[in-house]
């Protein structure tokens, strides 16, 4: 199986490269942060605090979730339920990022994530892909971008979609999440050792997808 890592912190534009990239080379695409935030919706939906480690360790046993393809796109399933559709707003992403320190949520997690490696040639996206998940990656690449970019790109994208938005705002929020992501204890976002680092700060998607298929060939 050939596996390429692609790690960094949120709006890098982890997701679109990952996915194109993925279709390139006729791989399977896993977006790992979709189960995270399915892990997130279903605390919410949940009324769980983001403080109670001990009852986000116990209620996450009884969220079982899995992946699935349709038209060759990833439908996130929380206990059968496809919830693609309910895991991109701010609060998934809040709920999300808080309850991935815990390490009961990520033990699940990756189990079903080395095991979606260990059947097909995968293109996986994440923050602790190339260093704890696929520590054996064939290709390793931390894409990053300054938070001002990465919160201008998240700006058009919401604003595009007609949502109102404050770009302070969304700048704050990826910085705390950022923080967050860097600073837990287990399996923090960082650059691997044998990771390739690609600031995309001043470059195209295109440029950004041409510089990793070179660095696949
Ligand atoms: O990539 P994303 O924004 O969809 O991820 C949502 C949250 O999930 C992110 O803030 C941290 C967590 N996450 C993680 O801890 N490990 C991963 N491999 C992917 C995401």
């Amino acid at each position: 199986m050939y596996n390429i890592a692609i790690d960094g912190p949120a709006g890098a534009g982890k997701s679109t490269i990952a996915r194109q990239i993925a279709k390139r080379k006729g791989y399977i695409y896993v977006d790992t942060g979709a189960m995270y935030r399915a892990m997130g919706l279903f605390l919410l939906e949940n009324h769980i605090s983001p403080e109670d480690a001990e009852l986000i360790s116990k209620k996450s046993q009884e969220a079982d979730i899995s992946i699935v393809y349709e038209n060759g796109e990833q439908v996130v399933l929380l206990n059968g339920r496809n919830v693609n559709g309910l895991i991109r707003t701010e609060e998934v992403s809040n709920m999300s990022s808080a309850s991935s320190v815990n390490g009961d949520v990520r033990k699940k997690l990756v189990e079903l994530q080395q095991k979606l490696a260990e059947e097909a040639d995968v293109v996986m996206d994440g923050r602790d892909i190339g260093t704890c998940v696929l520590p054996g990656a064939d290709l390793k690449v931390y894409l990053t971008a300054s938070s001002e970019v990465r919160a201008k790109r998240r700006y058009d994208e919401m604003t595009a979609r007609g949502e109102e938005c404050d770009i302070d705002v969304i700048k704050k929020d990826i910085e705390e999440r950022d923080y967050r992501d860097m600073h837990r204890e287990i399996s923090p976002l960082k650059q691997a050792e044998d990771a390739v680092l690609v600031d995309s700060s001043d470059m195209t998607i295109e440029e950004v997808i041409e510089k990793i298929m070179e660095l696949c060939d």
